[in-house]
């Protein structure tokens, strides 16, 4: 299994390029089995995750085609795919591949939409939480579906004529159930509104993509979306967002290395609120035209106590990052994890480095040090992965992350990006 190791301790300086953004990419790849015209996305990112989307929507019978890069483009830019669900041949996503990507279970909205009828294994338990599904059953539901879960799977059927318009109110702000009944409200018959919709960037970008292909939406961008459901969708052209998950963990190594560096092509209004945090610790930062550039020279971090929340509050999907940037504080930070109630677990990782970090229930005590250690650690999923990778960075000495391929599910080029910037770092394969 590779390795990555590094050797900490060299401040960042130079260029990121930000790739296209996983958490957009997955969900408008599965727009595309809403028509049978092709859907053309570019800047999508090369990611084990893509990859596991692609041979799920093969399987229900999408055509996909990967463009060679065009001419004056430049190297490492994402990728131009097109997706043509001309027909659609199995109405069934099952269990094989759906229990190893959570986001897969979302293709349930699209084929009950467009086929009436969908078999969709559970996406069963995560390392970060239970992550249950009833928000997603209960949009399907309002919309007319008939439910039963049979043997792990969930049956689904729409009223004959297909789904019916409805007002859909989440208890909860779920991303998944709000892009999934999105996309199902797109071809019902009336109008949905989704009130209590999540509001993250990746959803305006699906939003948007489903405009394109002559959706009827309103409210793009707010907490109430309103679909006045059509006939038929077509064939689009659409551009996956920059990462802002990407954007804030460069952001954060760069604030725990020192240095300077410019995050290109990143959008710095689509994480404001980590952003804000970042300034508060001391960390300066400047919005240019071709990006957002991250800096600190010499001086200490401050402390910042944070809560993470649905956006546009502060991600959850920073938080183990944030929490590797506080490790190295000069006092005491307070981070509370709202969202999922299983995600501390890198912090018995950073510990090794010599962190002092306790949890209470959802409340981690960052006791900040002057100086982590190098240390041989444990990759548990995506984002704590990458924050153990940020922690070696500034630690003393070498740093081996072992079960890297978290990382190769959500993070483009990692070592590449981060050596280019004098970061000591290479994959050690085996
Ligand atoms: C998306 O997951 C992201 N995944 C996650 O990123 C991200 O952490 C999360 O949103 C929150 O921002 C993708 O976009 C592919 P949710 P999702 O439904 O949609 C509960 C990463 O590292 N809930 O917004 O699965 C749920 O248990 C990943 O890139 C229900 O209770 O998250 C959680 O506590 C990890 N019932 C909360 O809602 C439901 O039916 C928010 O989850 C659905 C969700």
């Amino acid at each position: 299994m590779d390795r990555i190791r590094l050797i900490g301790g060299n401040e960042l300086r130079g260029e990121i390029p930000i790739s296209g953004a996983k958490n957009a990419a997955l969900p408008l790849m599965i727009a595309s089995l809403l028509t049978a015209e092709p859907l053309v996305l570019t800047n999508v990112p090369r990611l084990a995750d893509v990859k596991q989307l692609e041979r799920i929507l093969e399987n229900h019978g999408v055509d996909i085609a990967v463009h060679g890069r065009r001419r004056g483009e430049a190297e490492g830019v994402g990728q131009r795919m097109t997706f043509t669900a001309g027909e659609i041949v199995d109405t069934t996503a099952p269990y094989e591949l759906v229990s190893k990507m959570r986001a897969s279970f979302w293709v349930i909205g699209p084929l009950l939409a467009r086929c009436h009828e969908a078999r969709v294994s559970l996406p069963g338990g995560c390392a970060i939480g239970t992550r249950p599904v009833d928000l997603f059953l209960h949009g399907l539901k309002a919309l007319g579906a008939e439910i039963d879960i049979d043997d792990g799977y969930v049956v689904a059927r729409a009223p004959k004529g297909g789904l019916v318009g409805a007002t859909v109110r989440f208890p909860k702000v779920s991303v998944g159930a709000t892009h999934t009944i999105l996309m199902a409200a797109t071809l019902a018959r009336g109008t949905t509104i989704i009130e209590n919709a999540a509001q993250e960037p990746e959803i305006s970008n699906v939003a948007e993509c489903l405009v394109a292909m002559g959706a009827r939406i309103s409210g793009i961008g707010t907490q109430t979306l309103t679909i006045e459901g059509v006939e038929k969708l077509h064939g689009a052209t659409v551009e996956v967002i920059p990462d802002r998950i990407e954007t804030g963990t460069f952001a954060m190594a760069a604030a725990m290395t020192g240095g300077d560096v410019l995050l290109r092509g990143a959008r710095p209004e689509h994480l404001q609120a980590a952003l804000d945090v970042l300034e508060k610790a001391g960390v300066e930062l400047t919005t240019e035209a071709h990006g957002l550039r991250v800096r600190r020279n010499g001086n200490g971090i401050q402390p910042v106590d944070v809560d993470t929340d649905p956006f546009p509050g502060f991600p959850t999907d920073l938080q183990a990052q944030f929490m590797a940037l506080m490790t190295m504080s000069t006092g005491t930070s307070r981070i509370r994890e709202t969202i999922f109630e299983n995600r501390y677990m890198h912090v018995a990782e950073l510990a090794r480095f010599g962190a002092d970090i306790a949890v209470d229930g959802q409340v981690a005590t960052v006791r900040g040090k002057p100086q982590l250690k190098g240390a041989q650690v444990m990759a548990t999923d995506l984002r704590a992965s990458v924050s153990l990778v940020i922690a070696g960075l500034a630690a003393k000495g070498e740093t081996v992350v072992n079960r890297i391929y978290h990382l190769d599910r959500g993070f483009e080029r990692l070592e590449e990006k981060l050596s280019r910037c004098g970061a000591e770092i290479e994959r050690v394969a085996g």
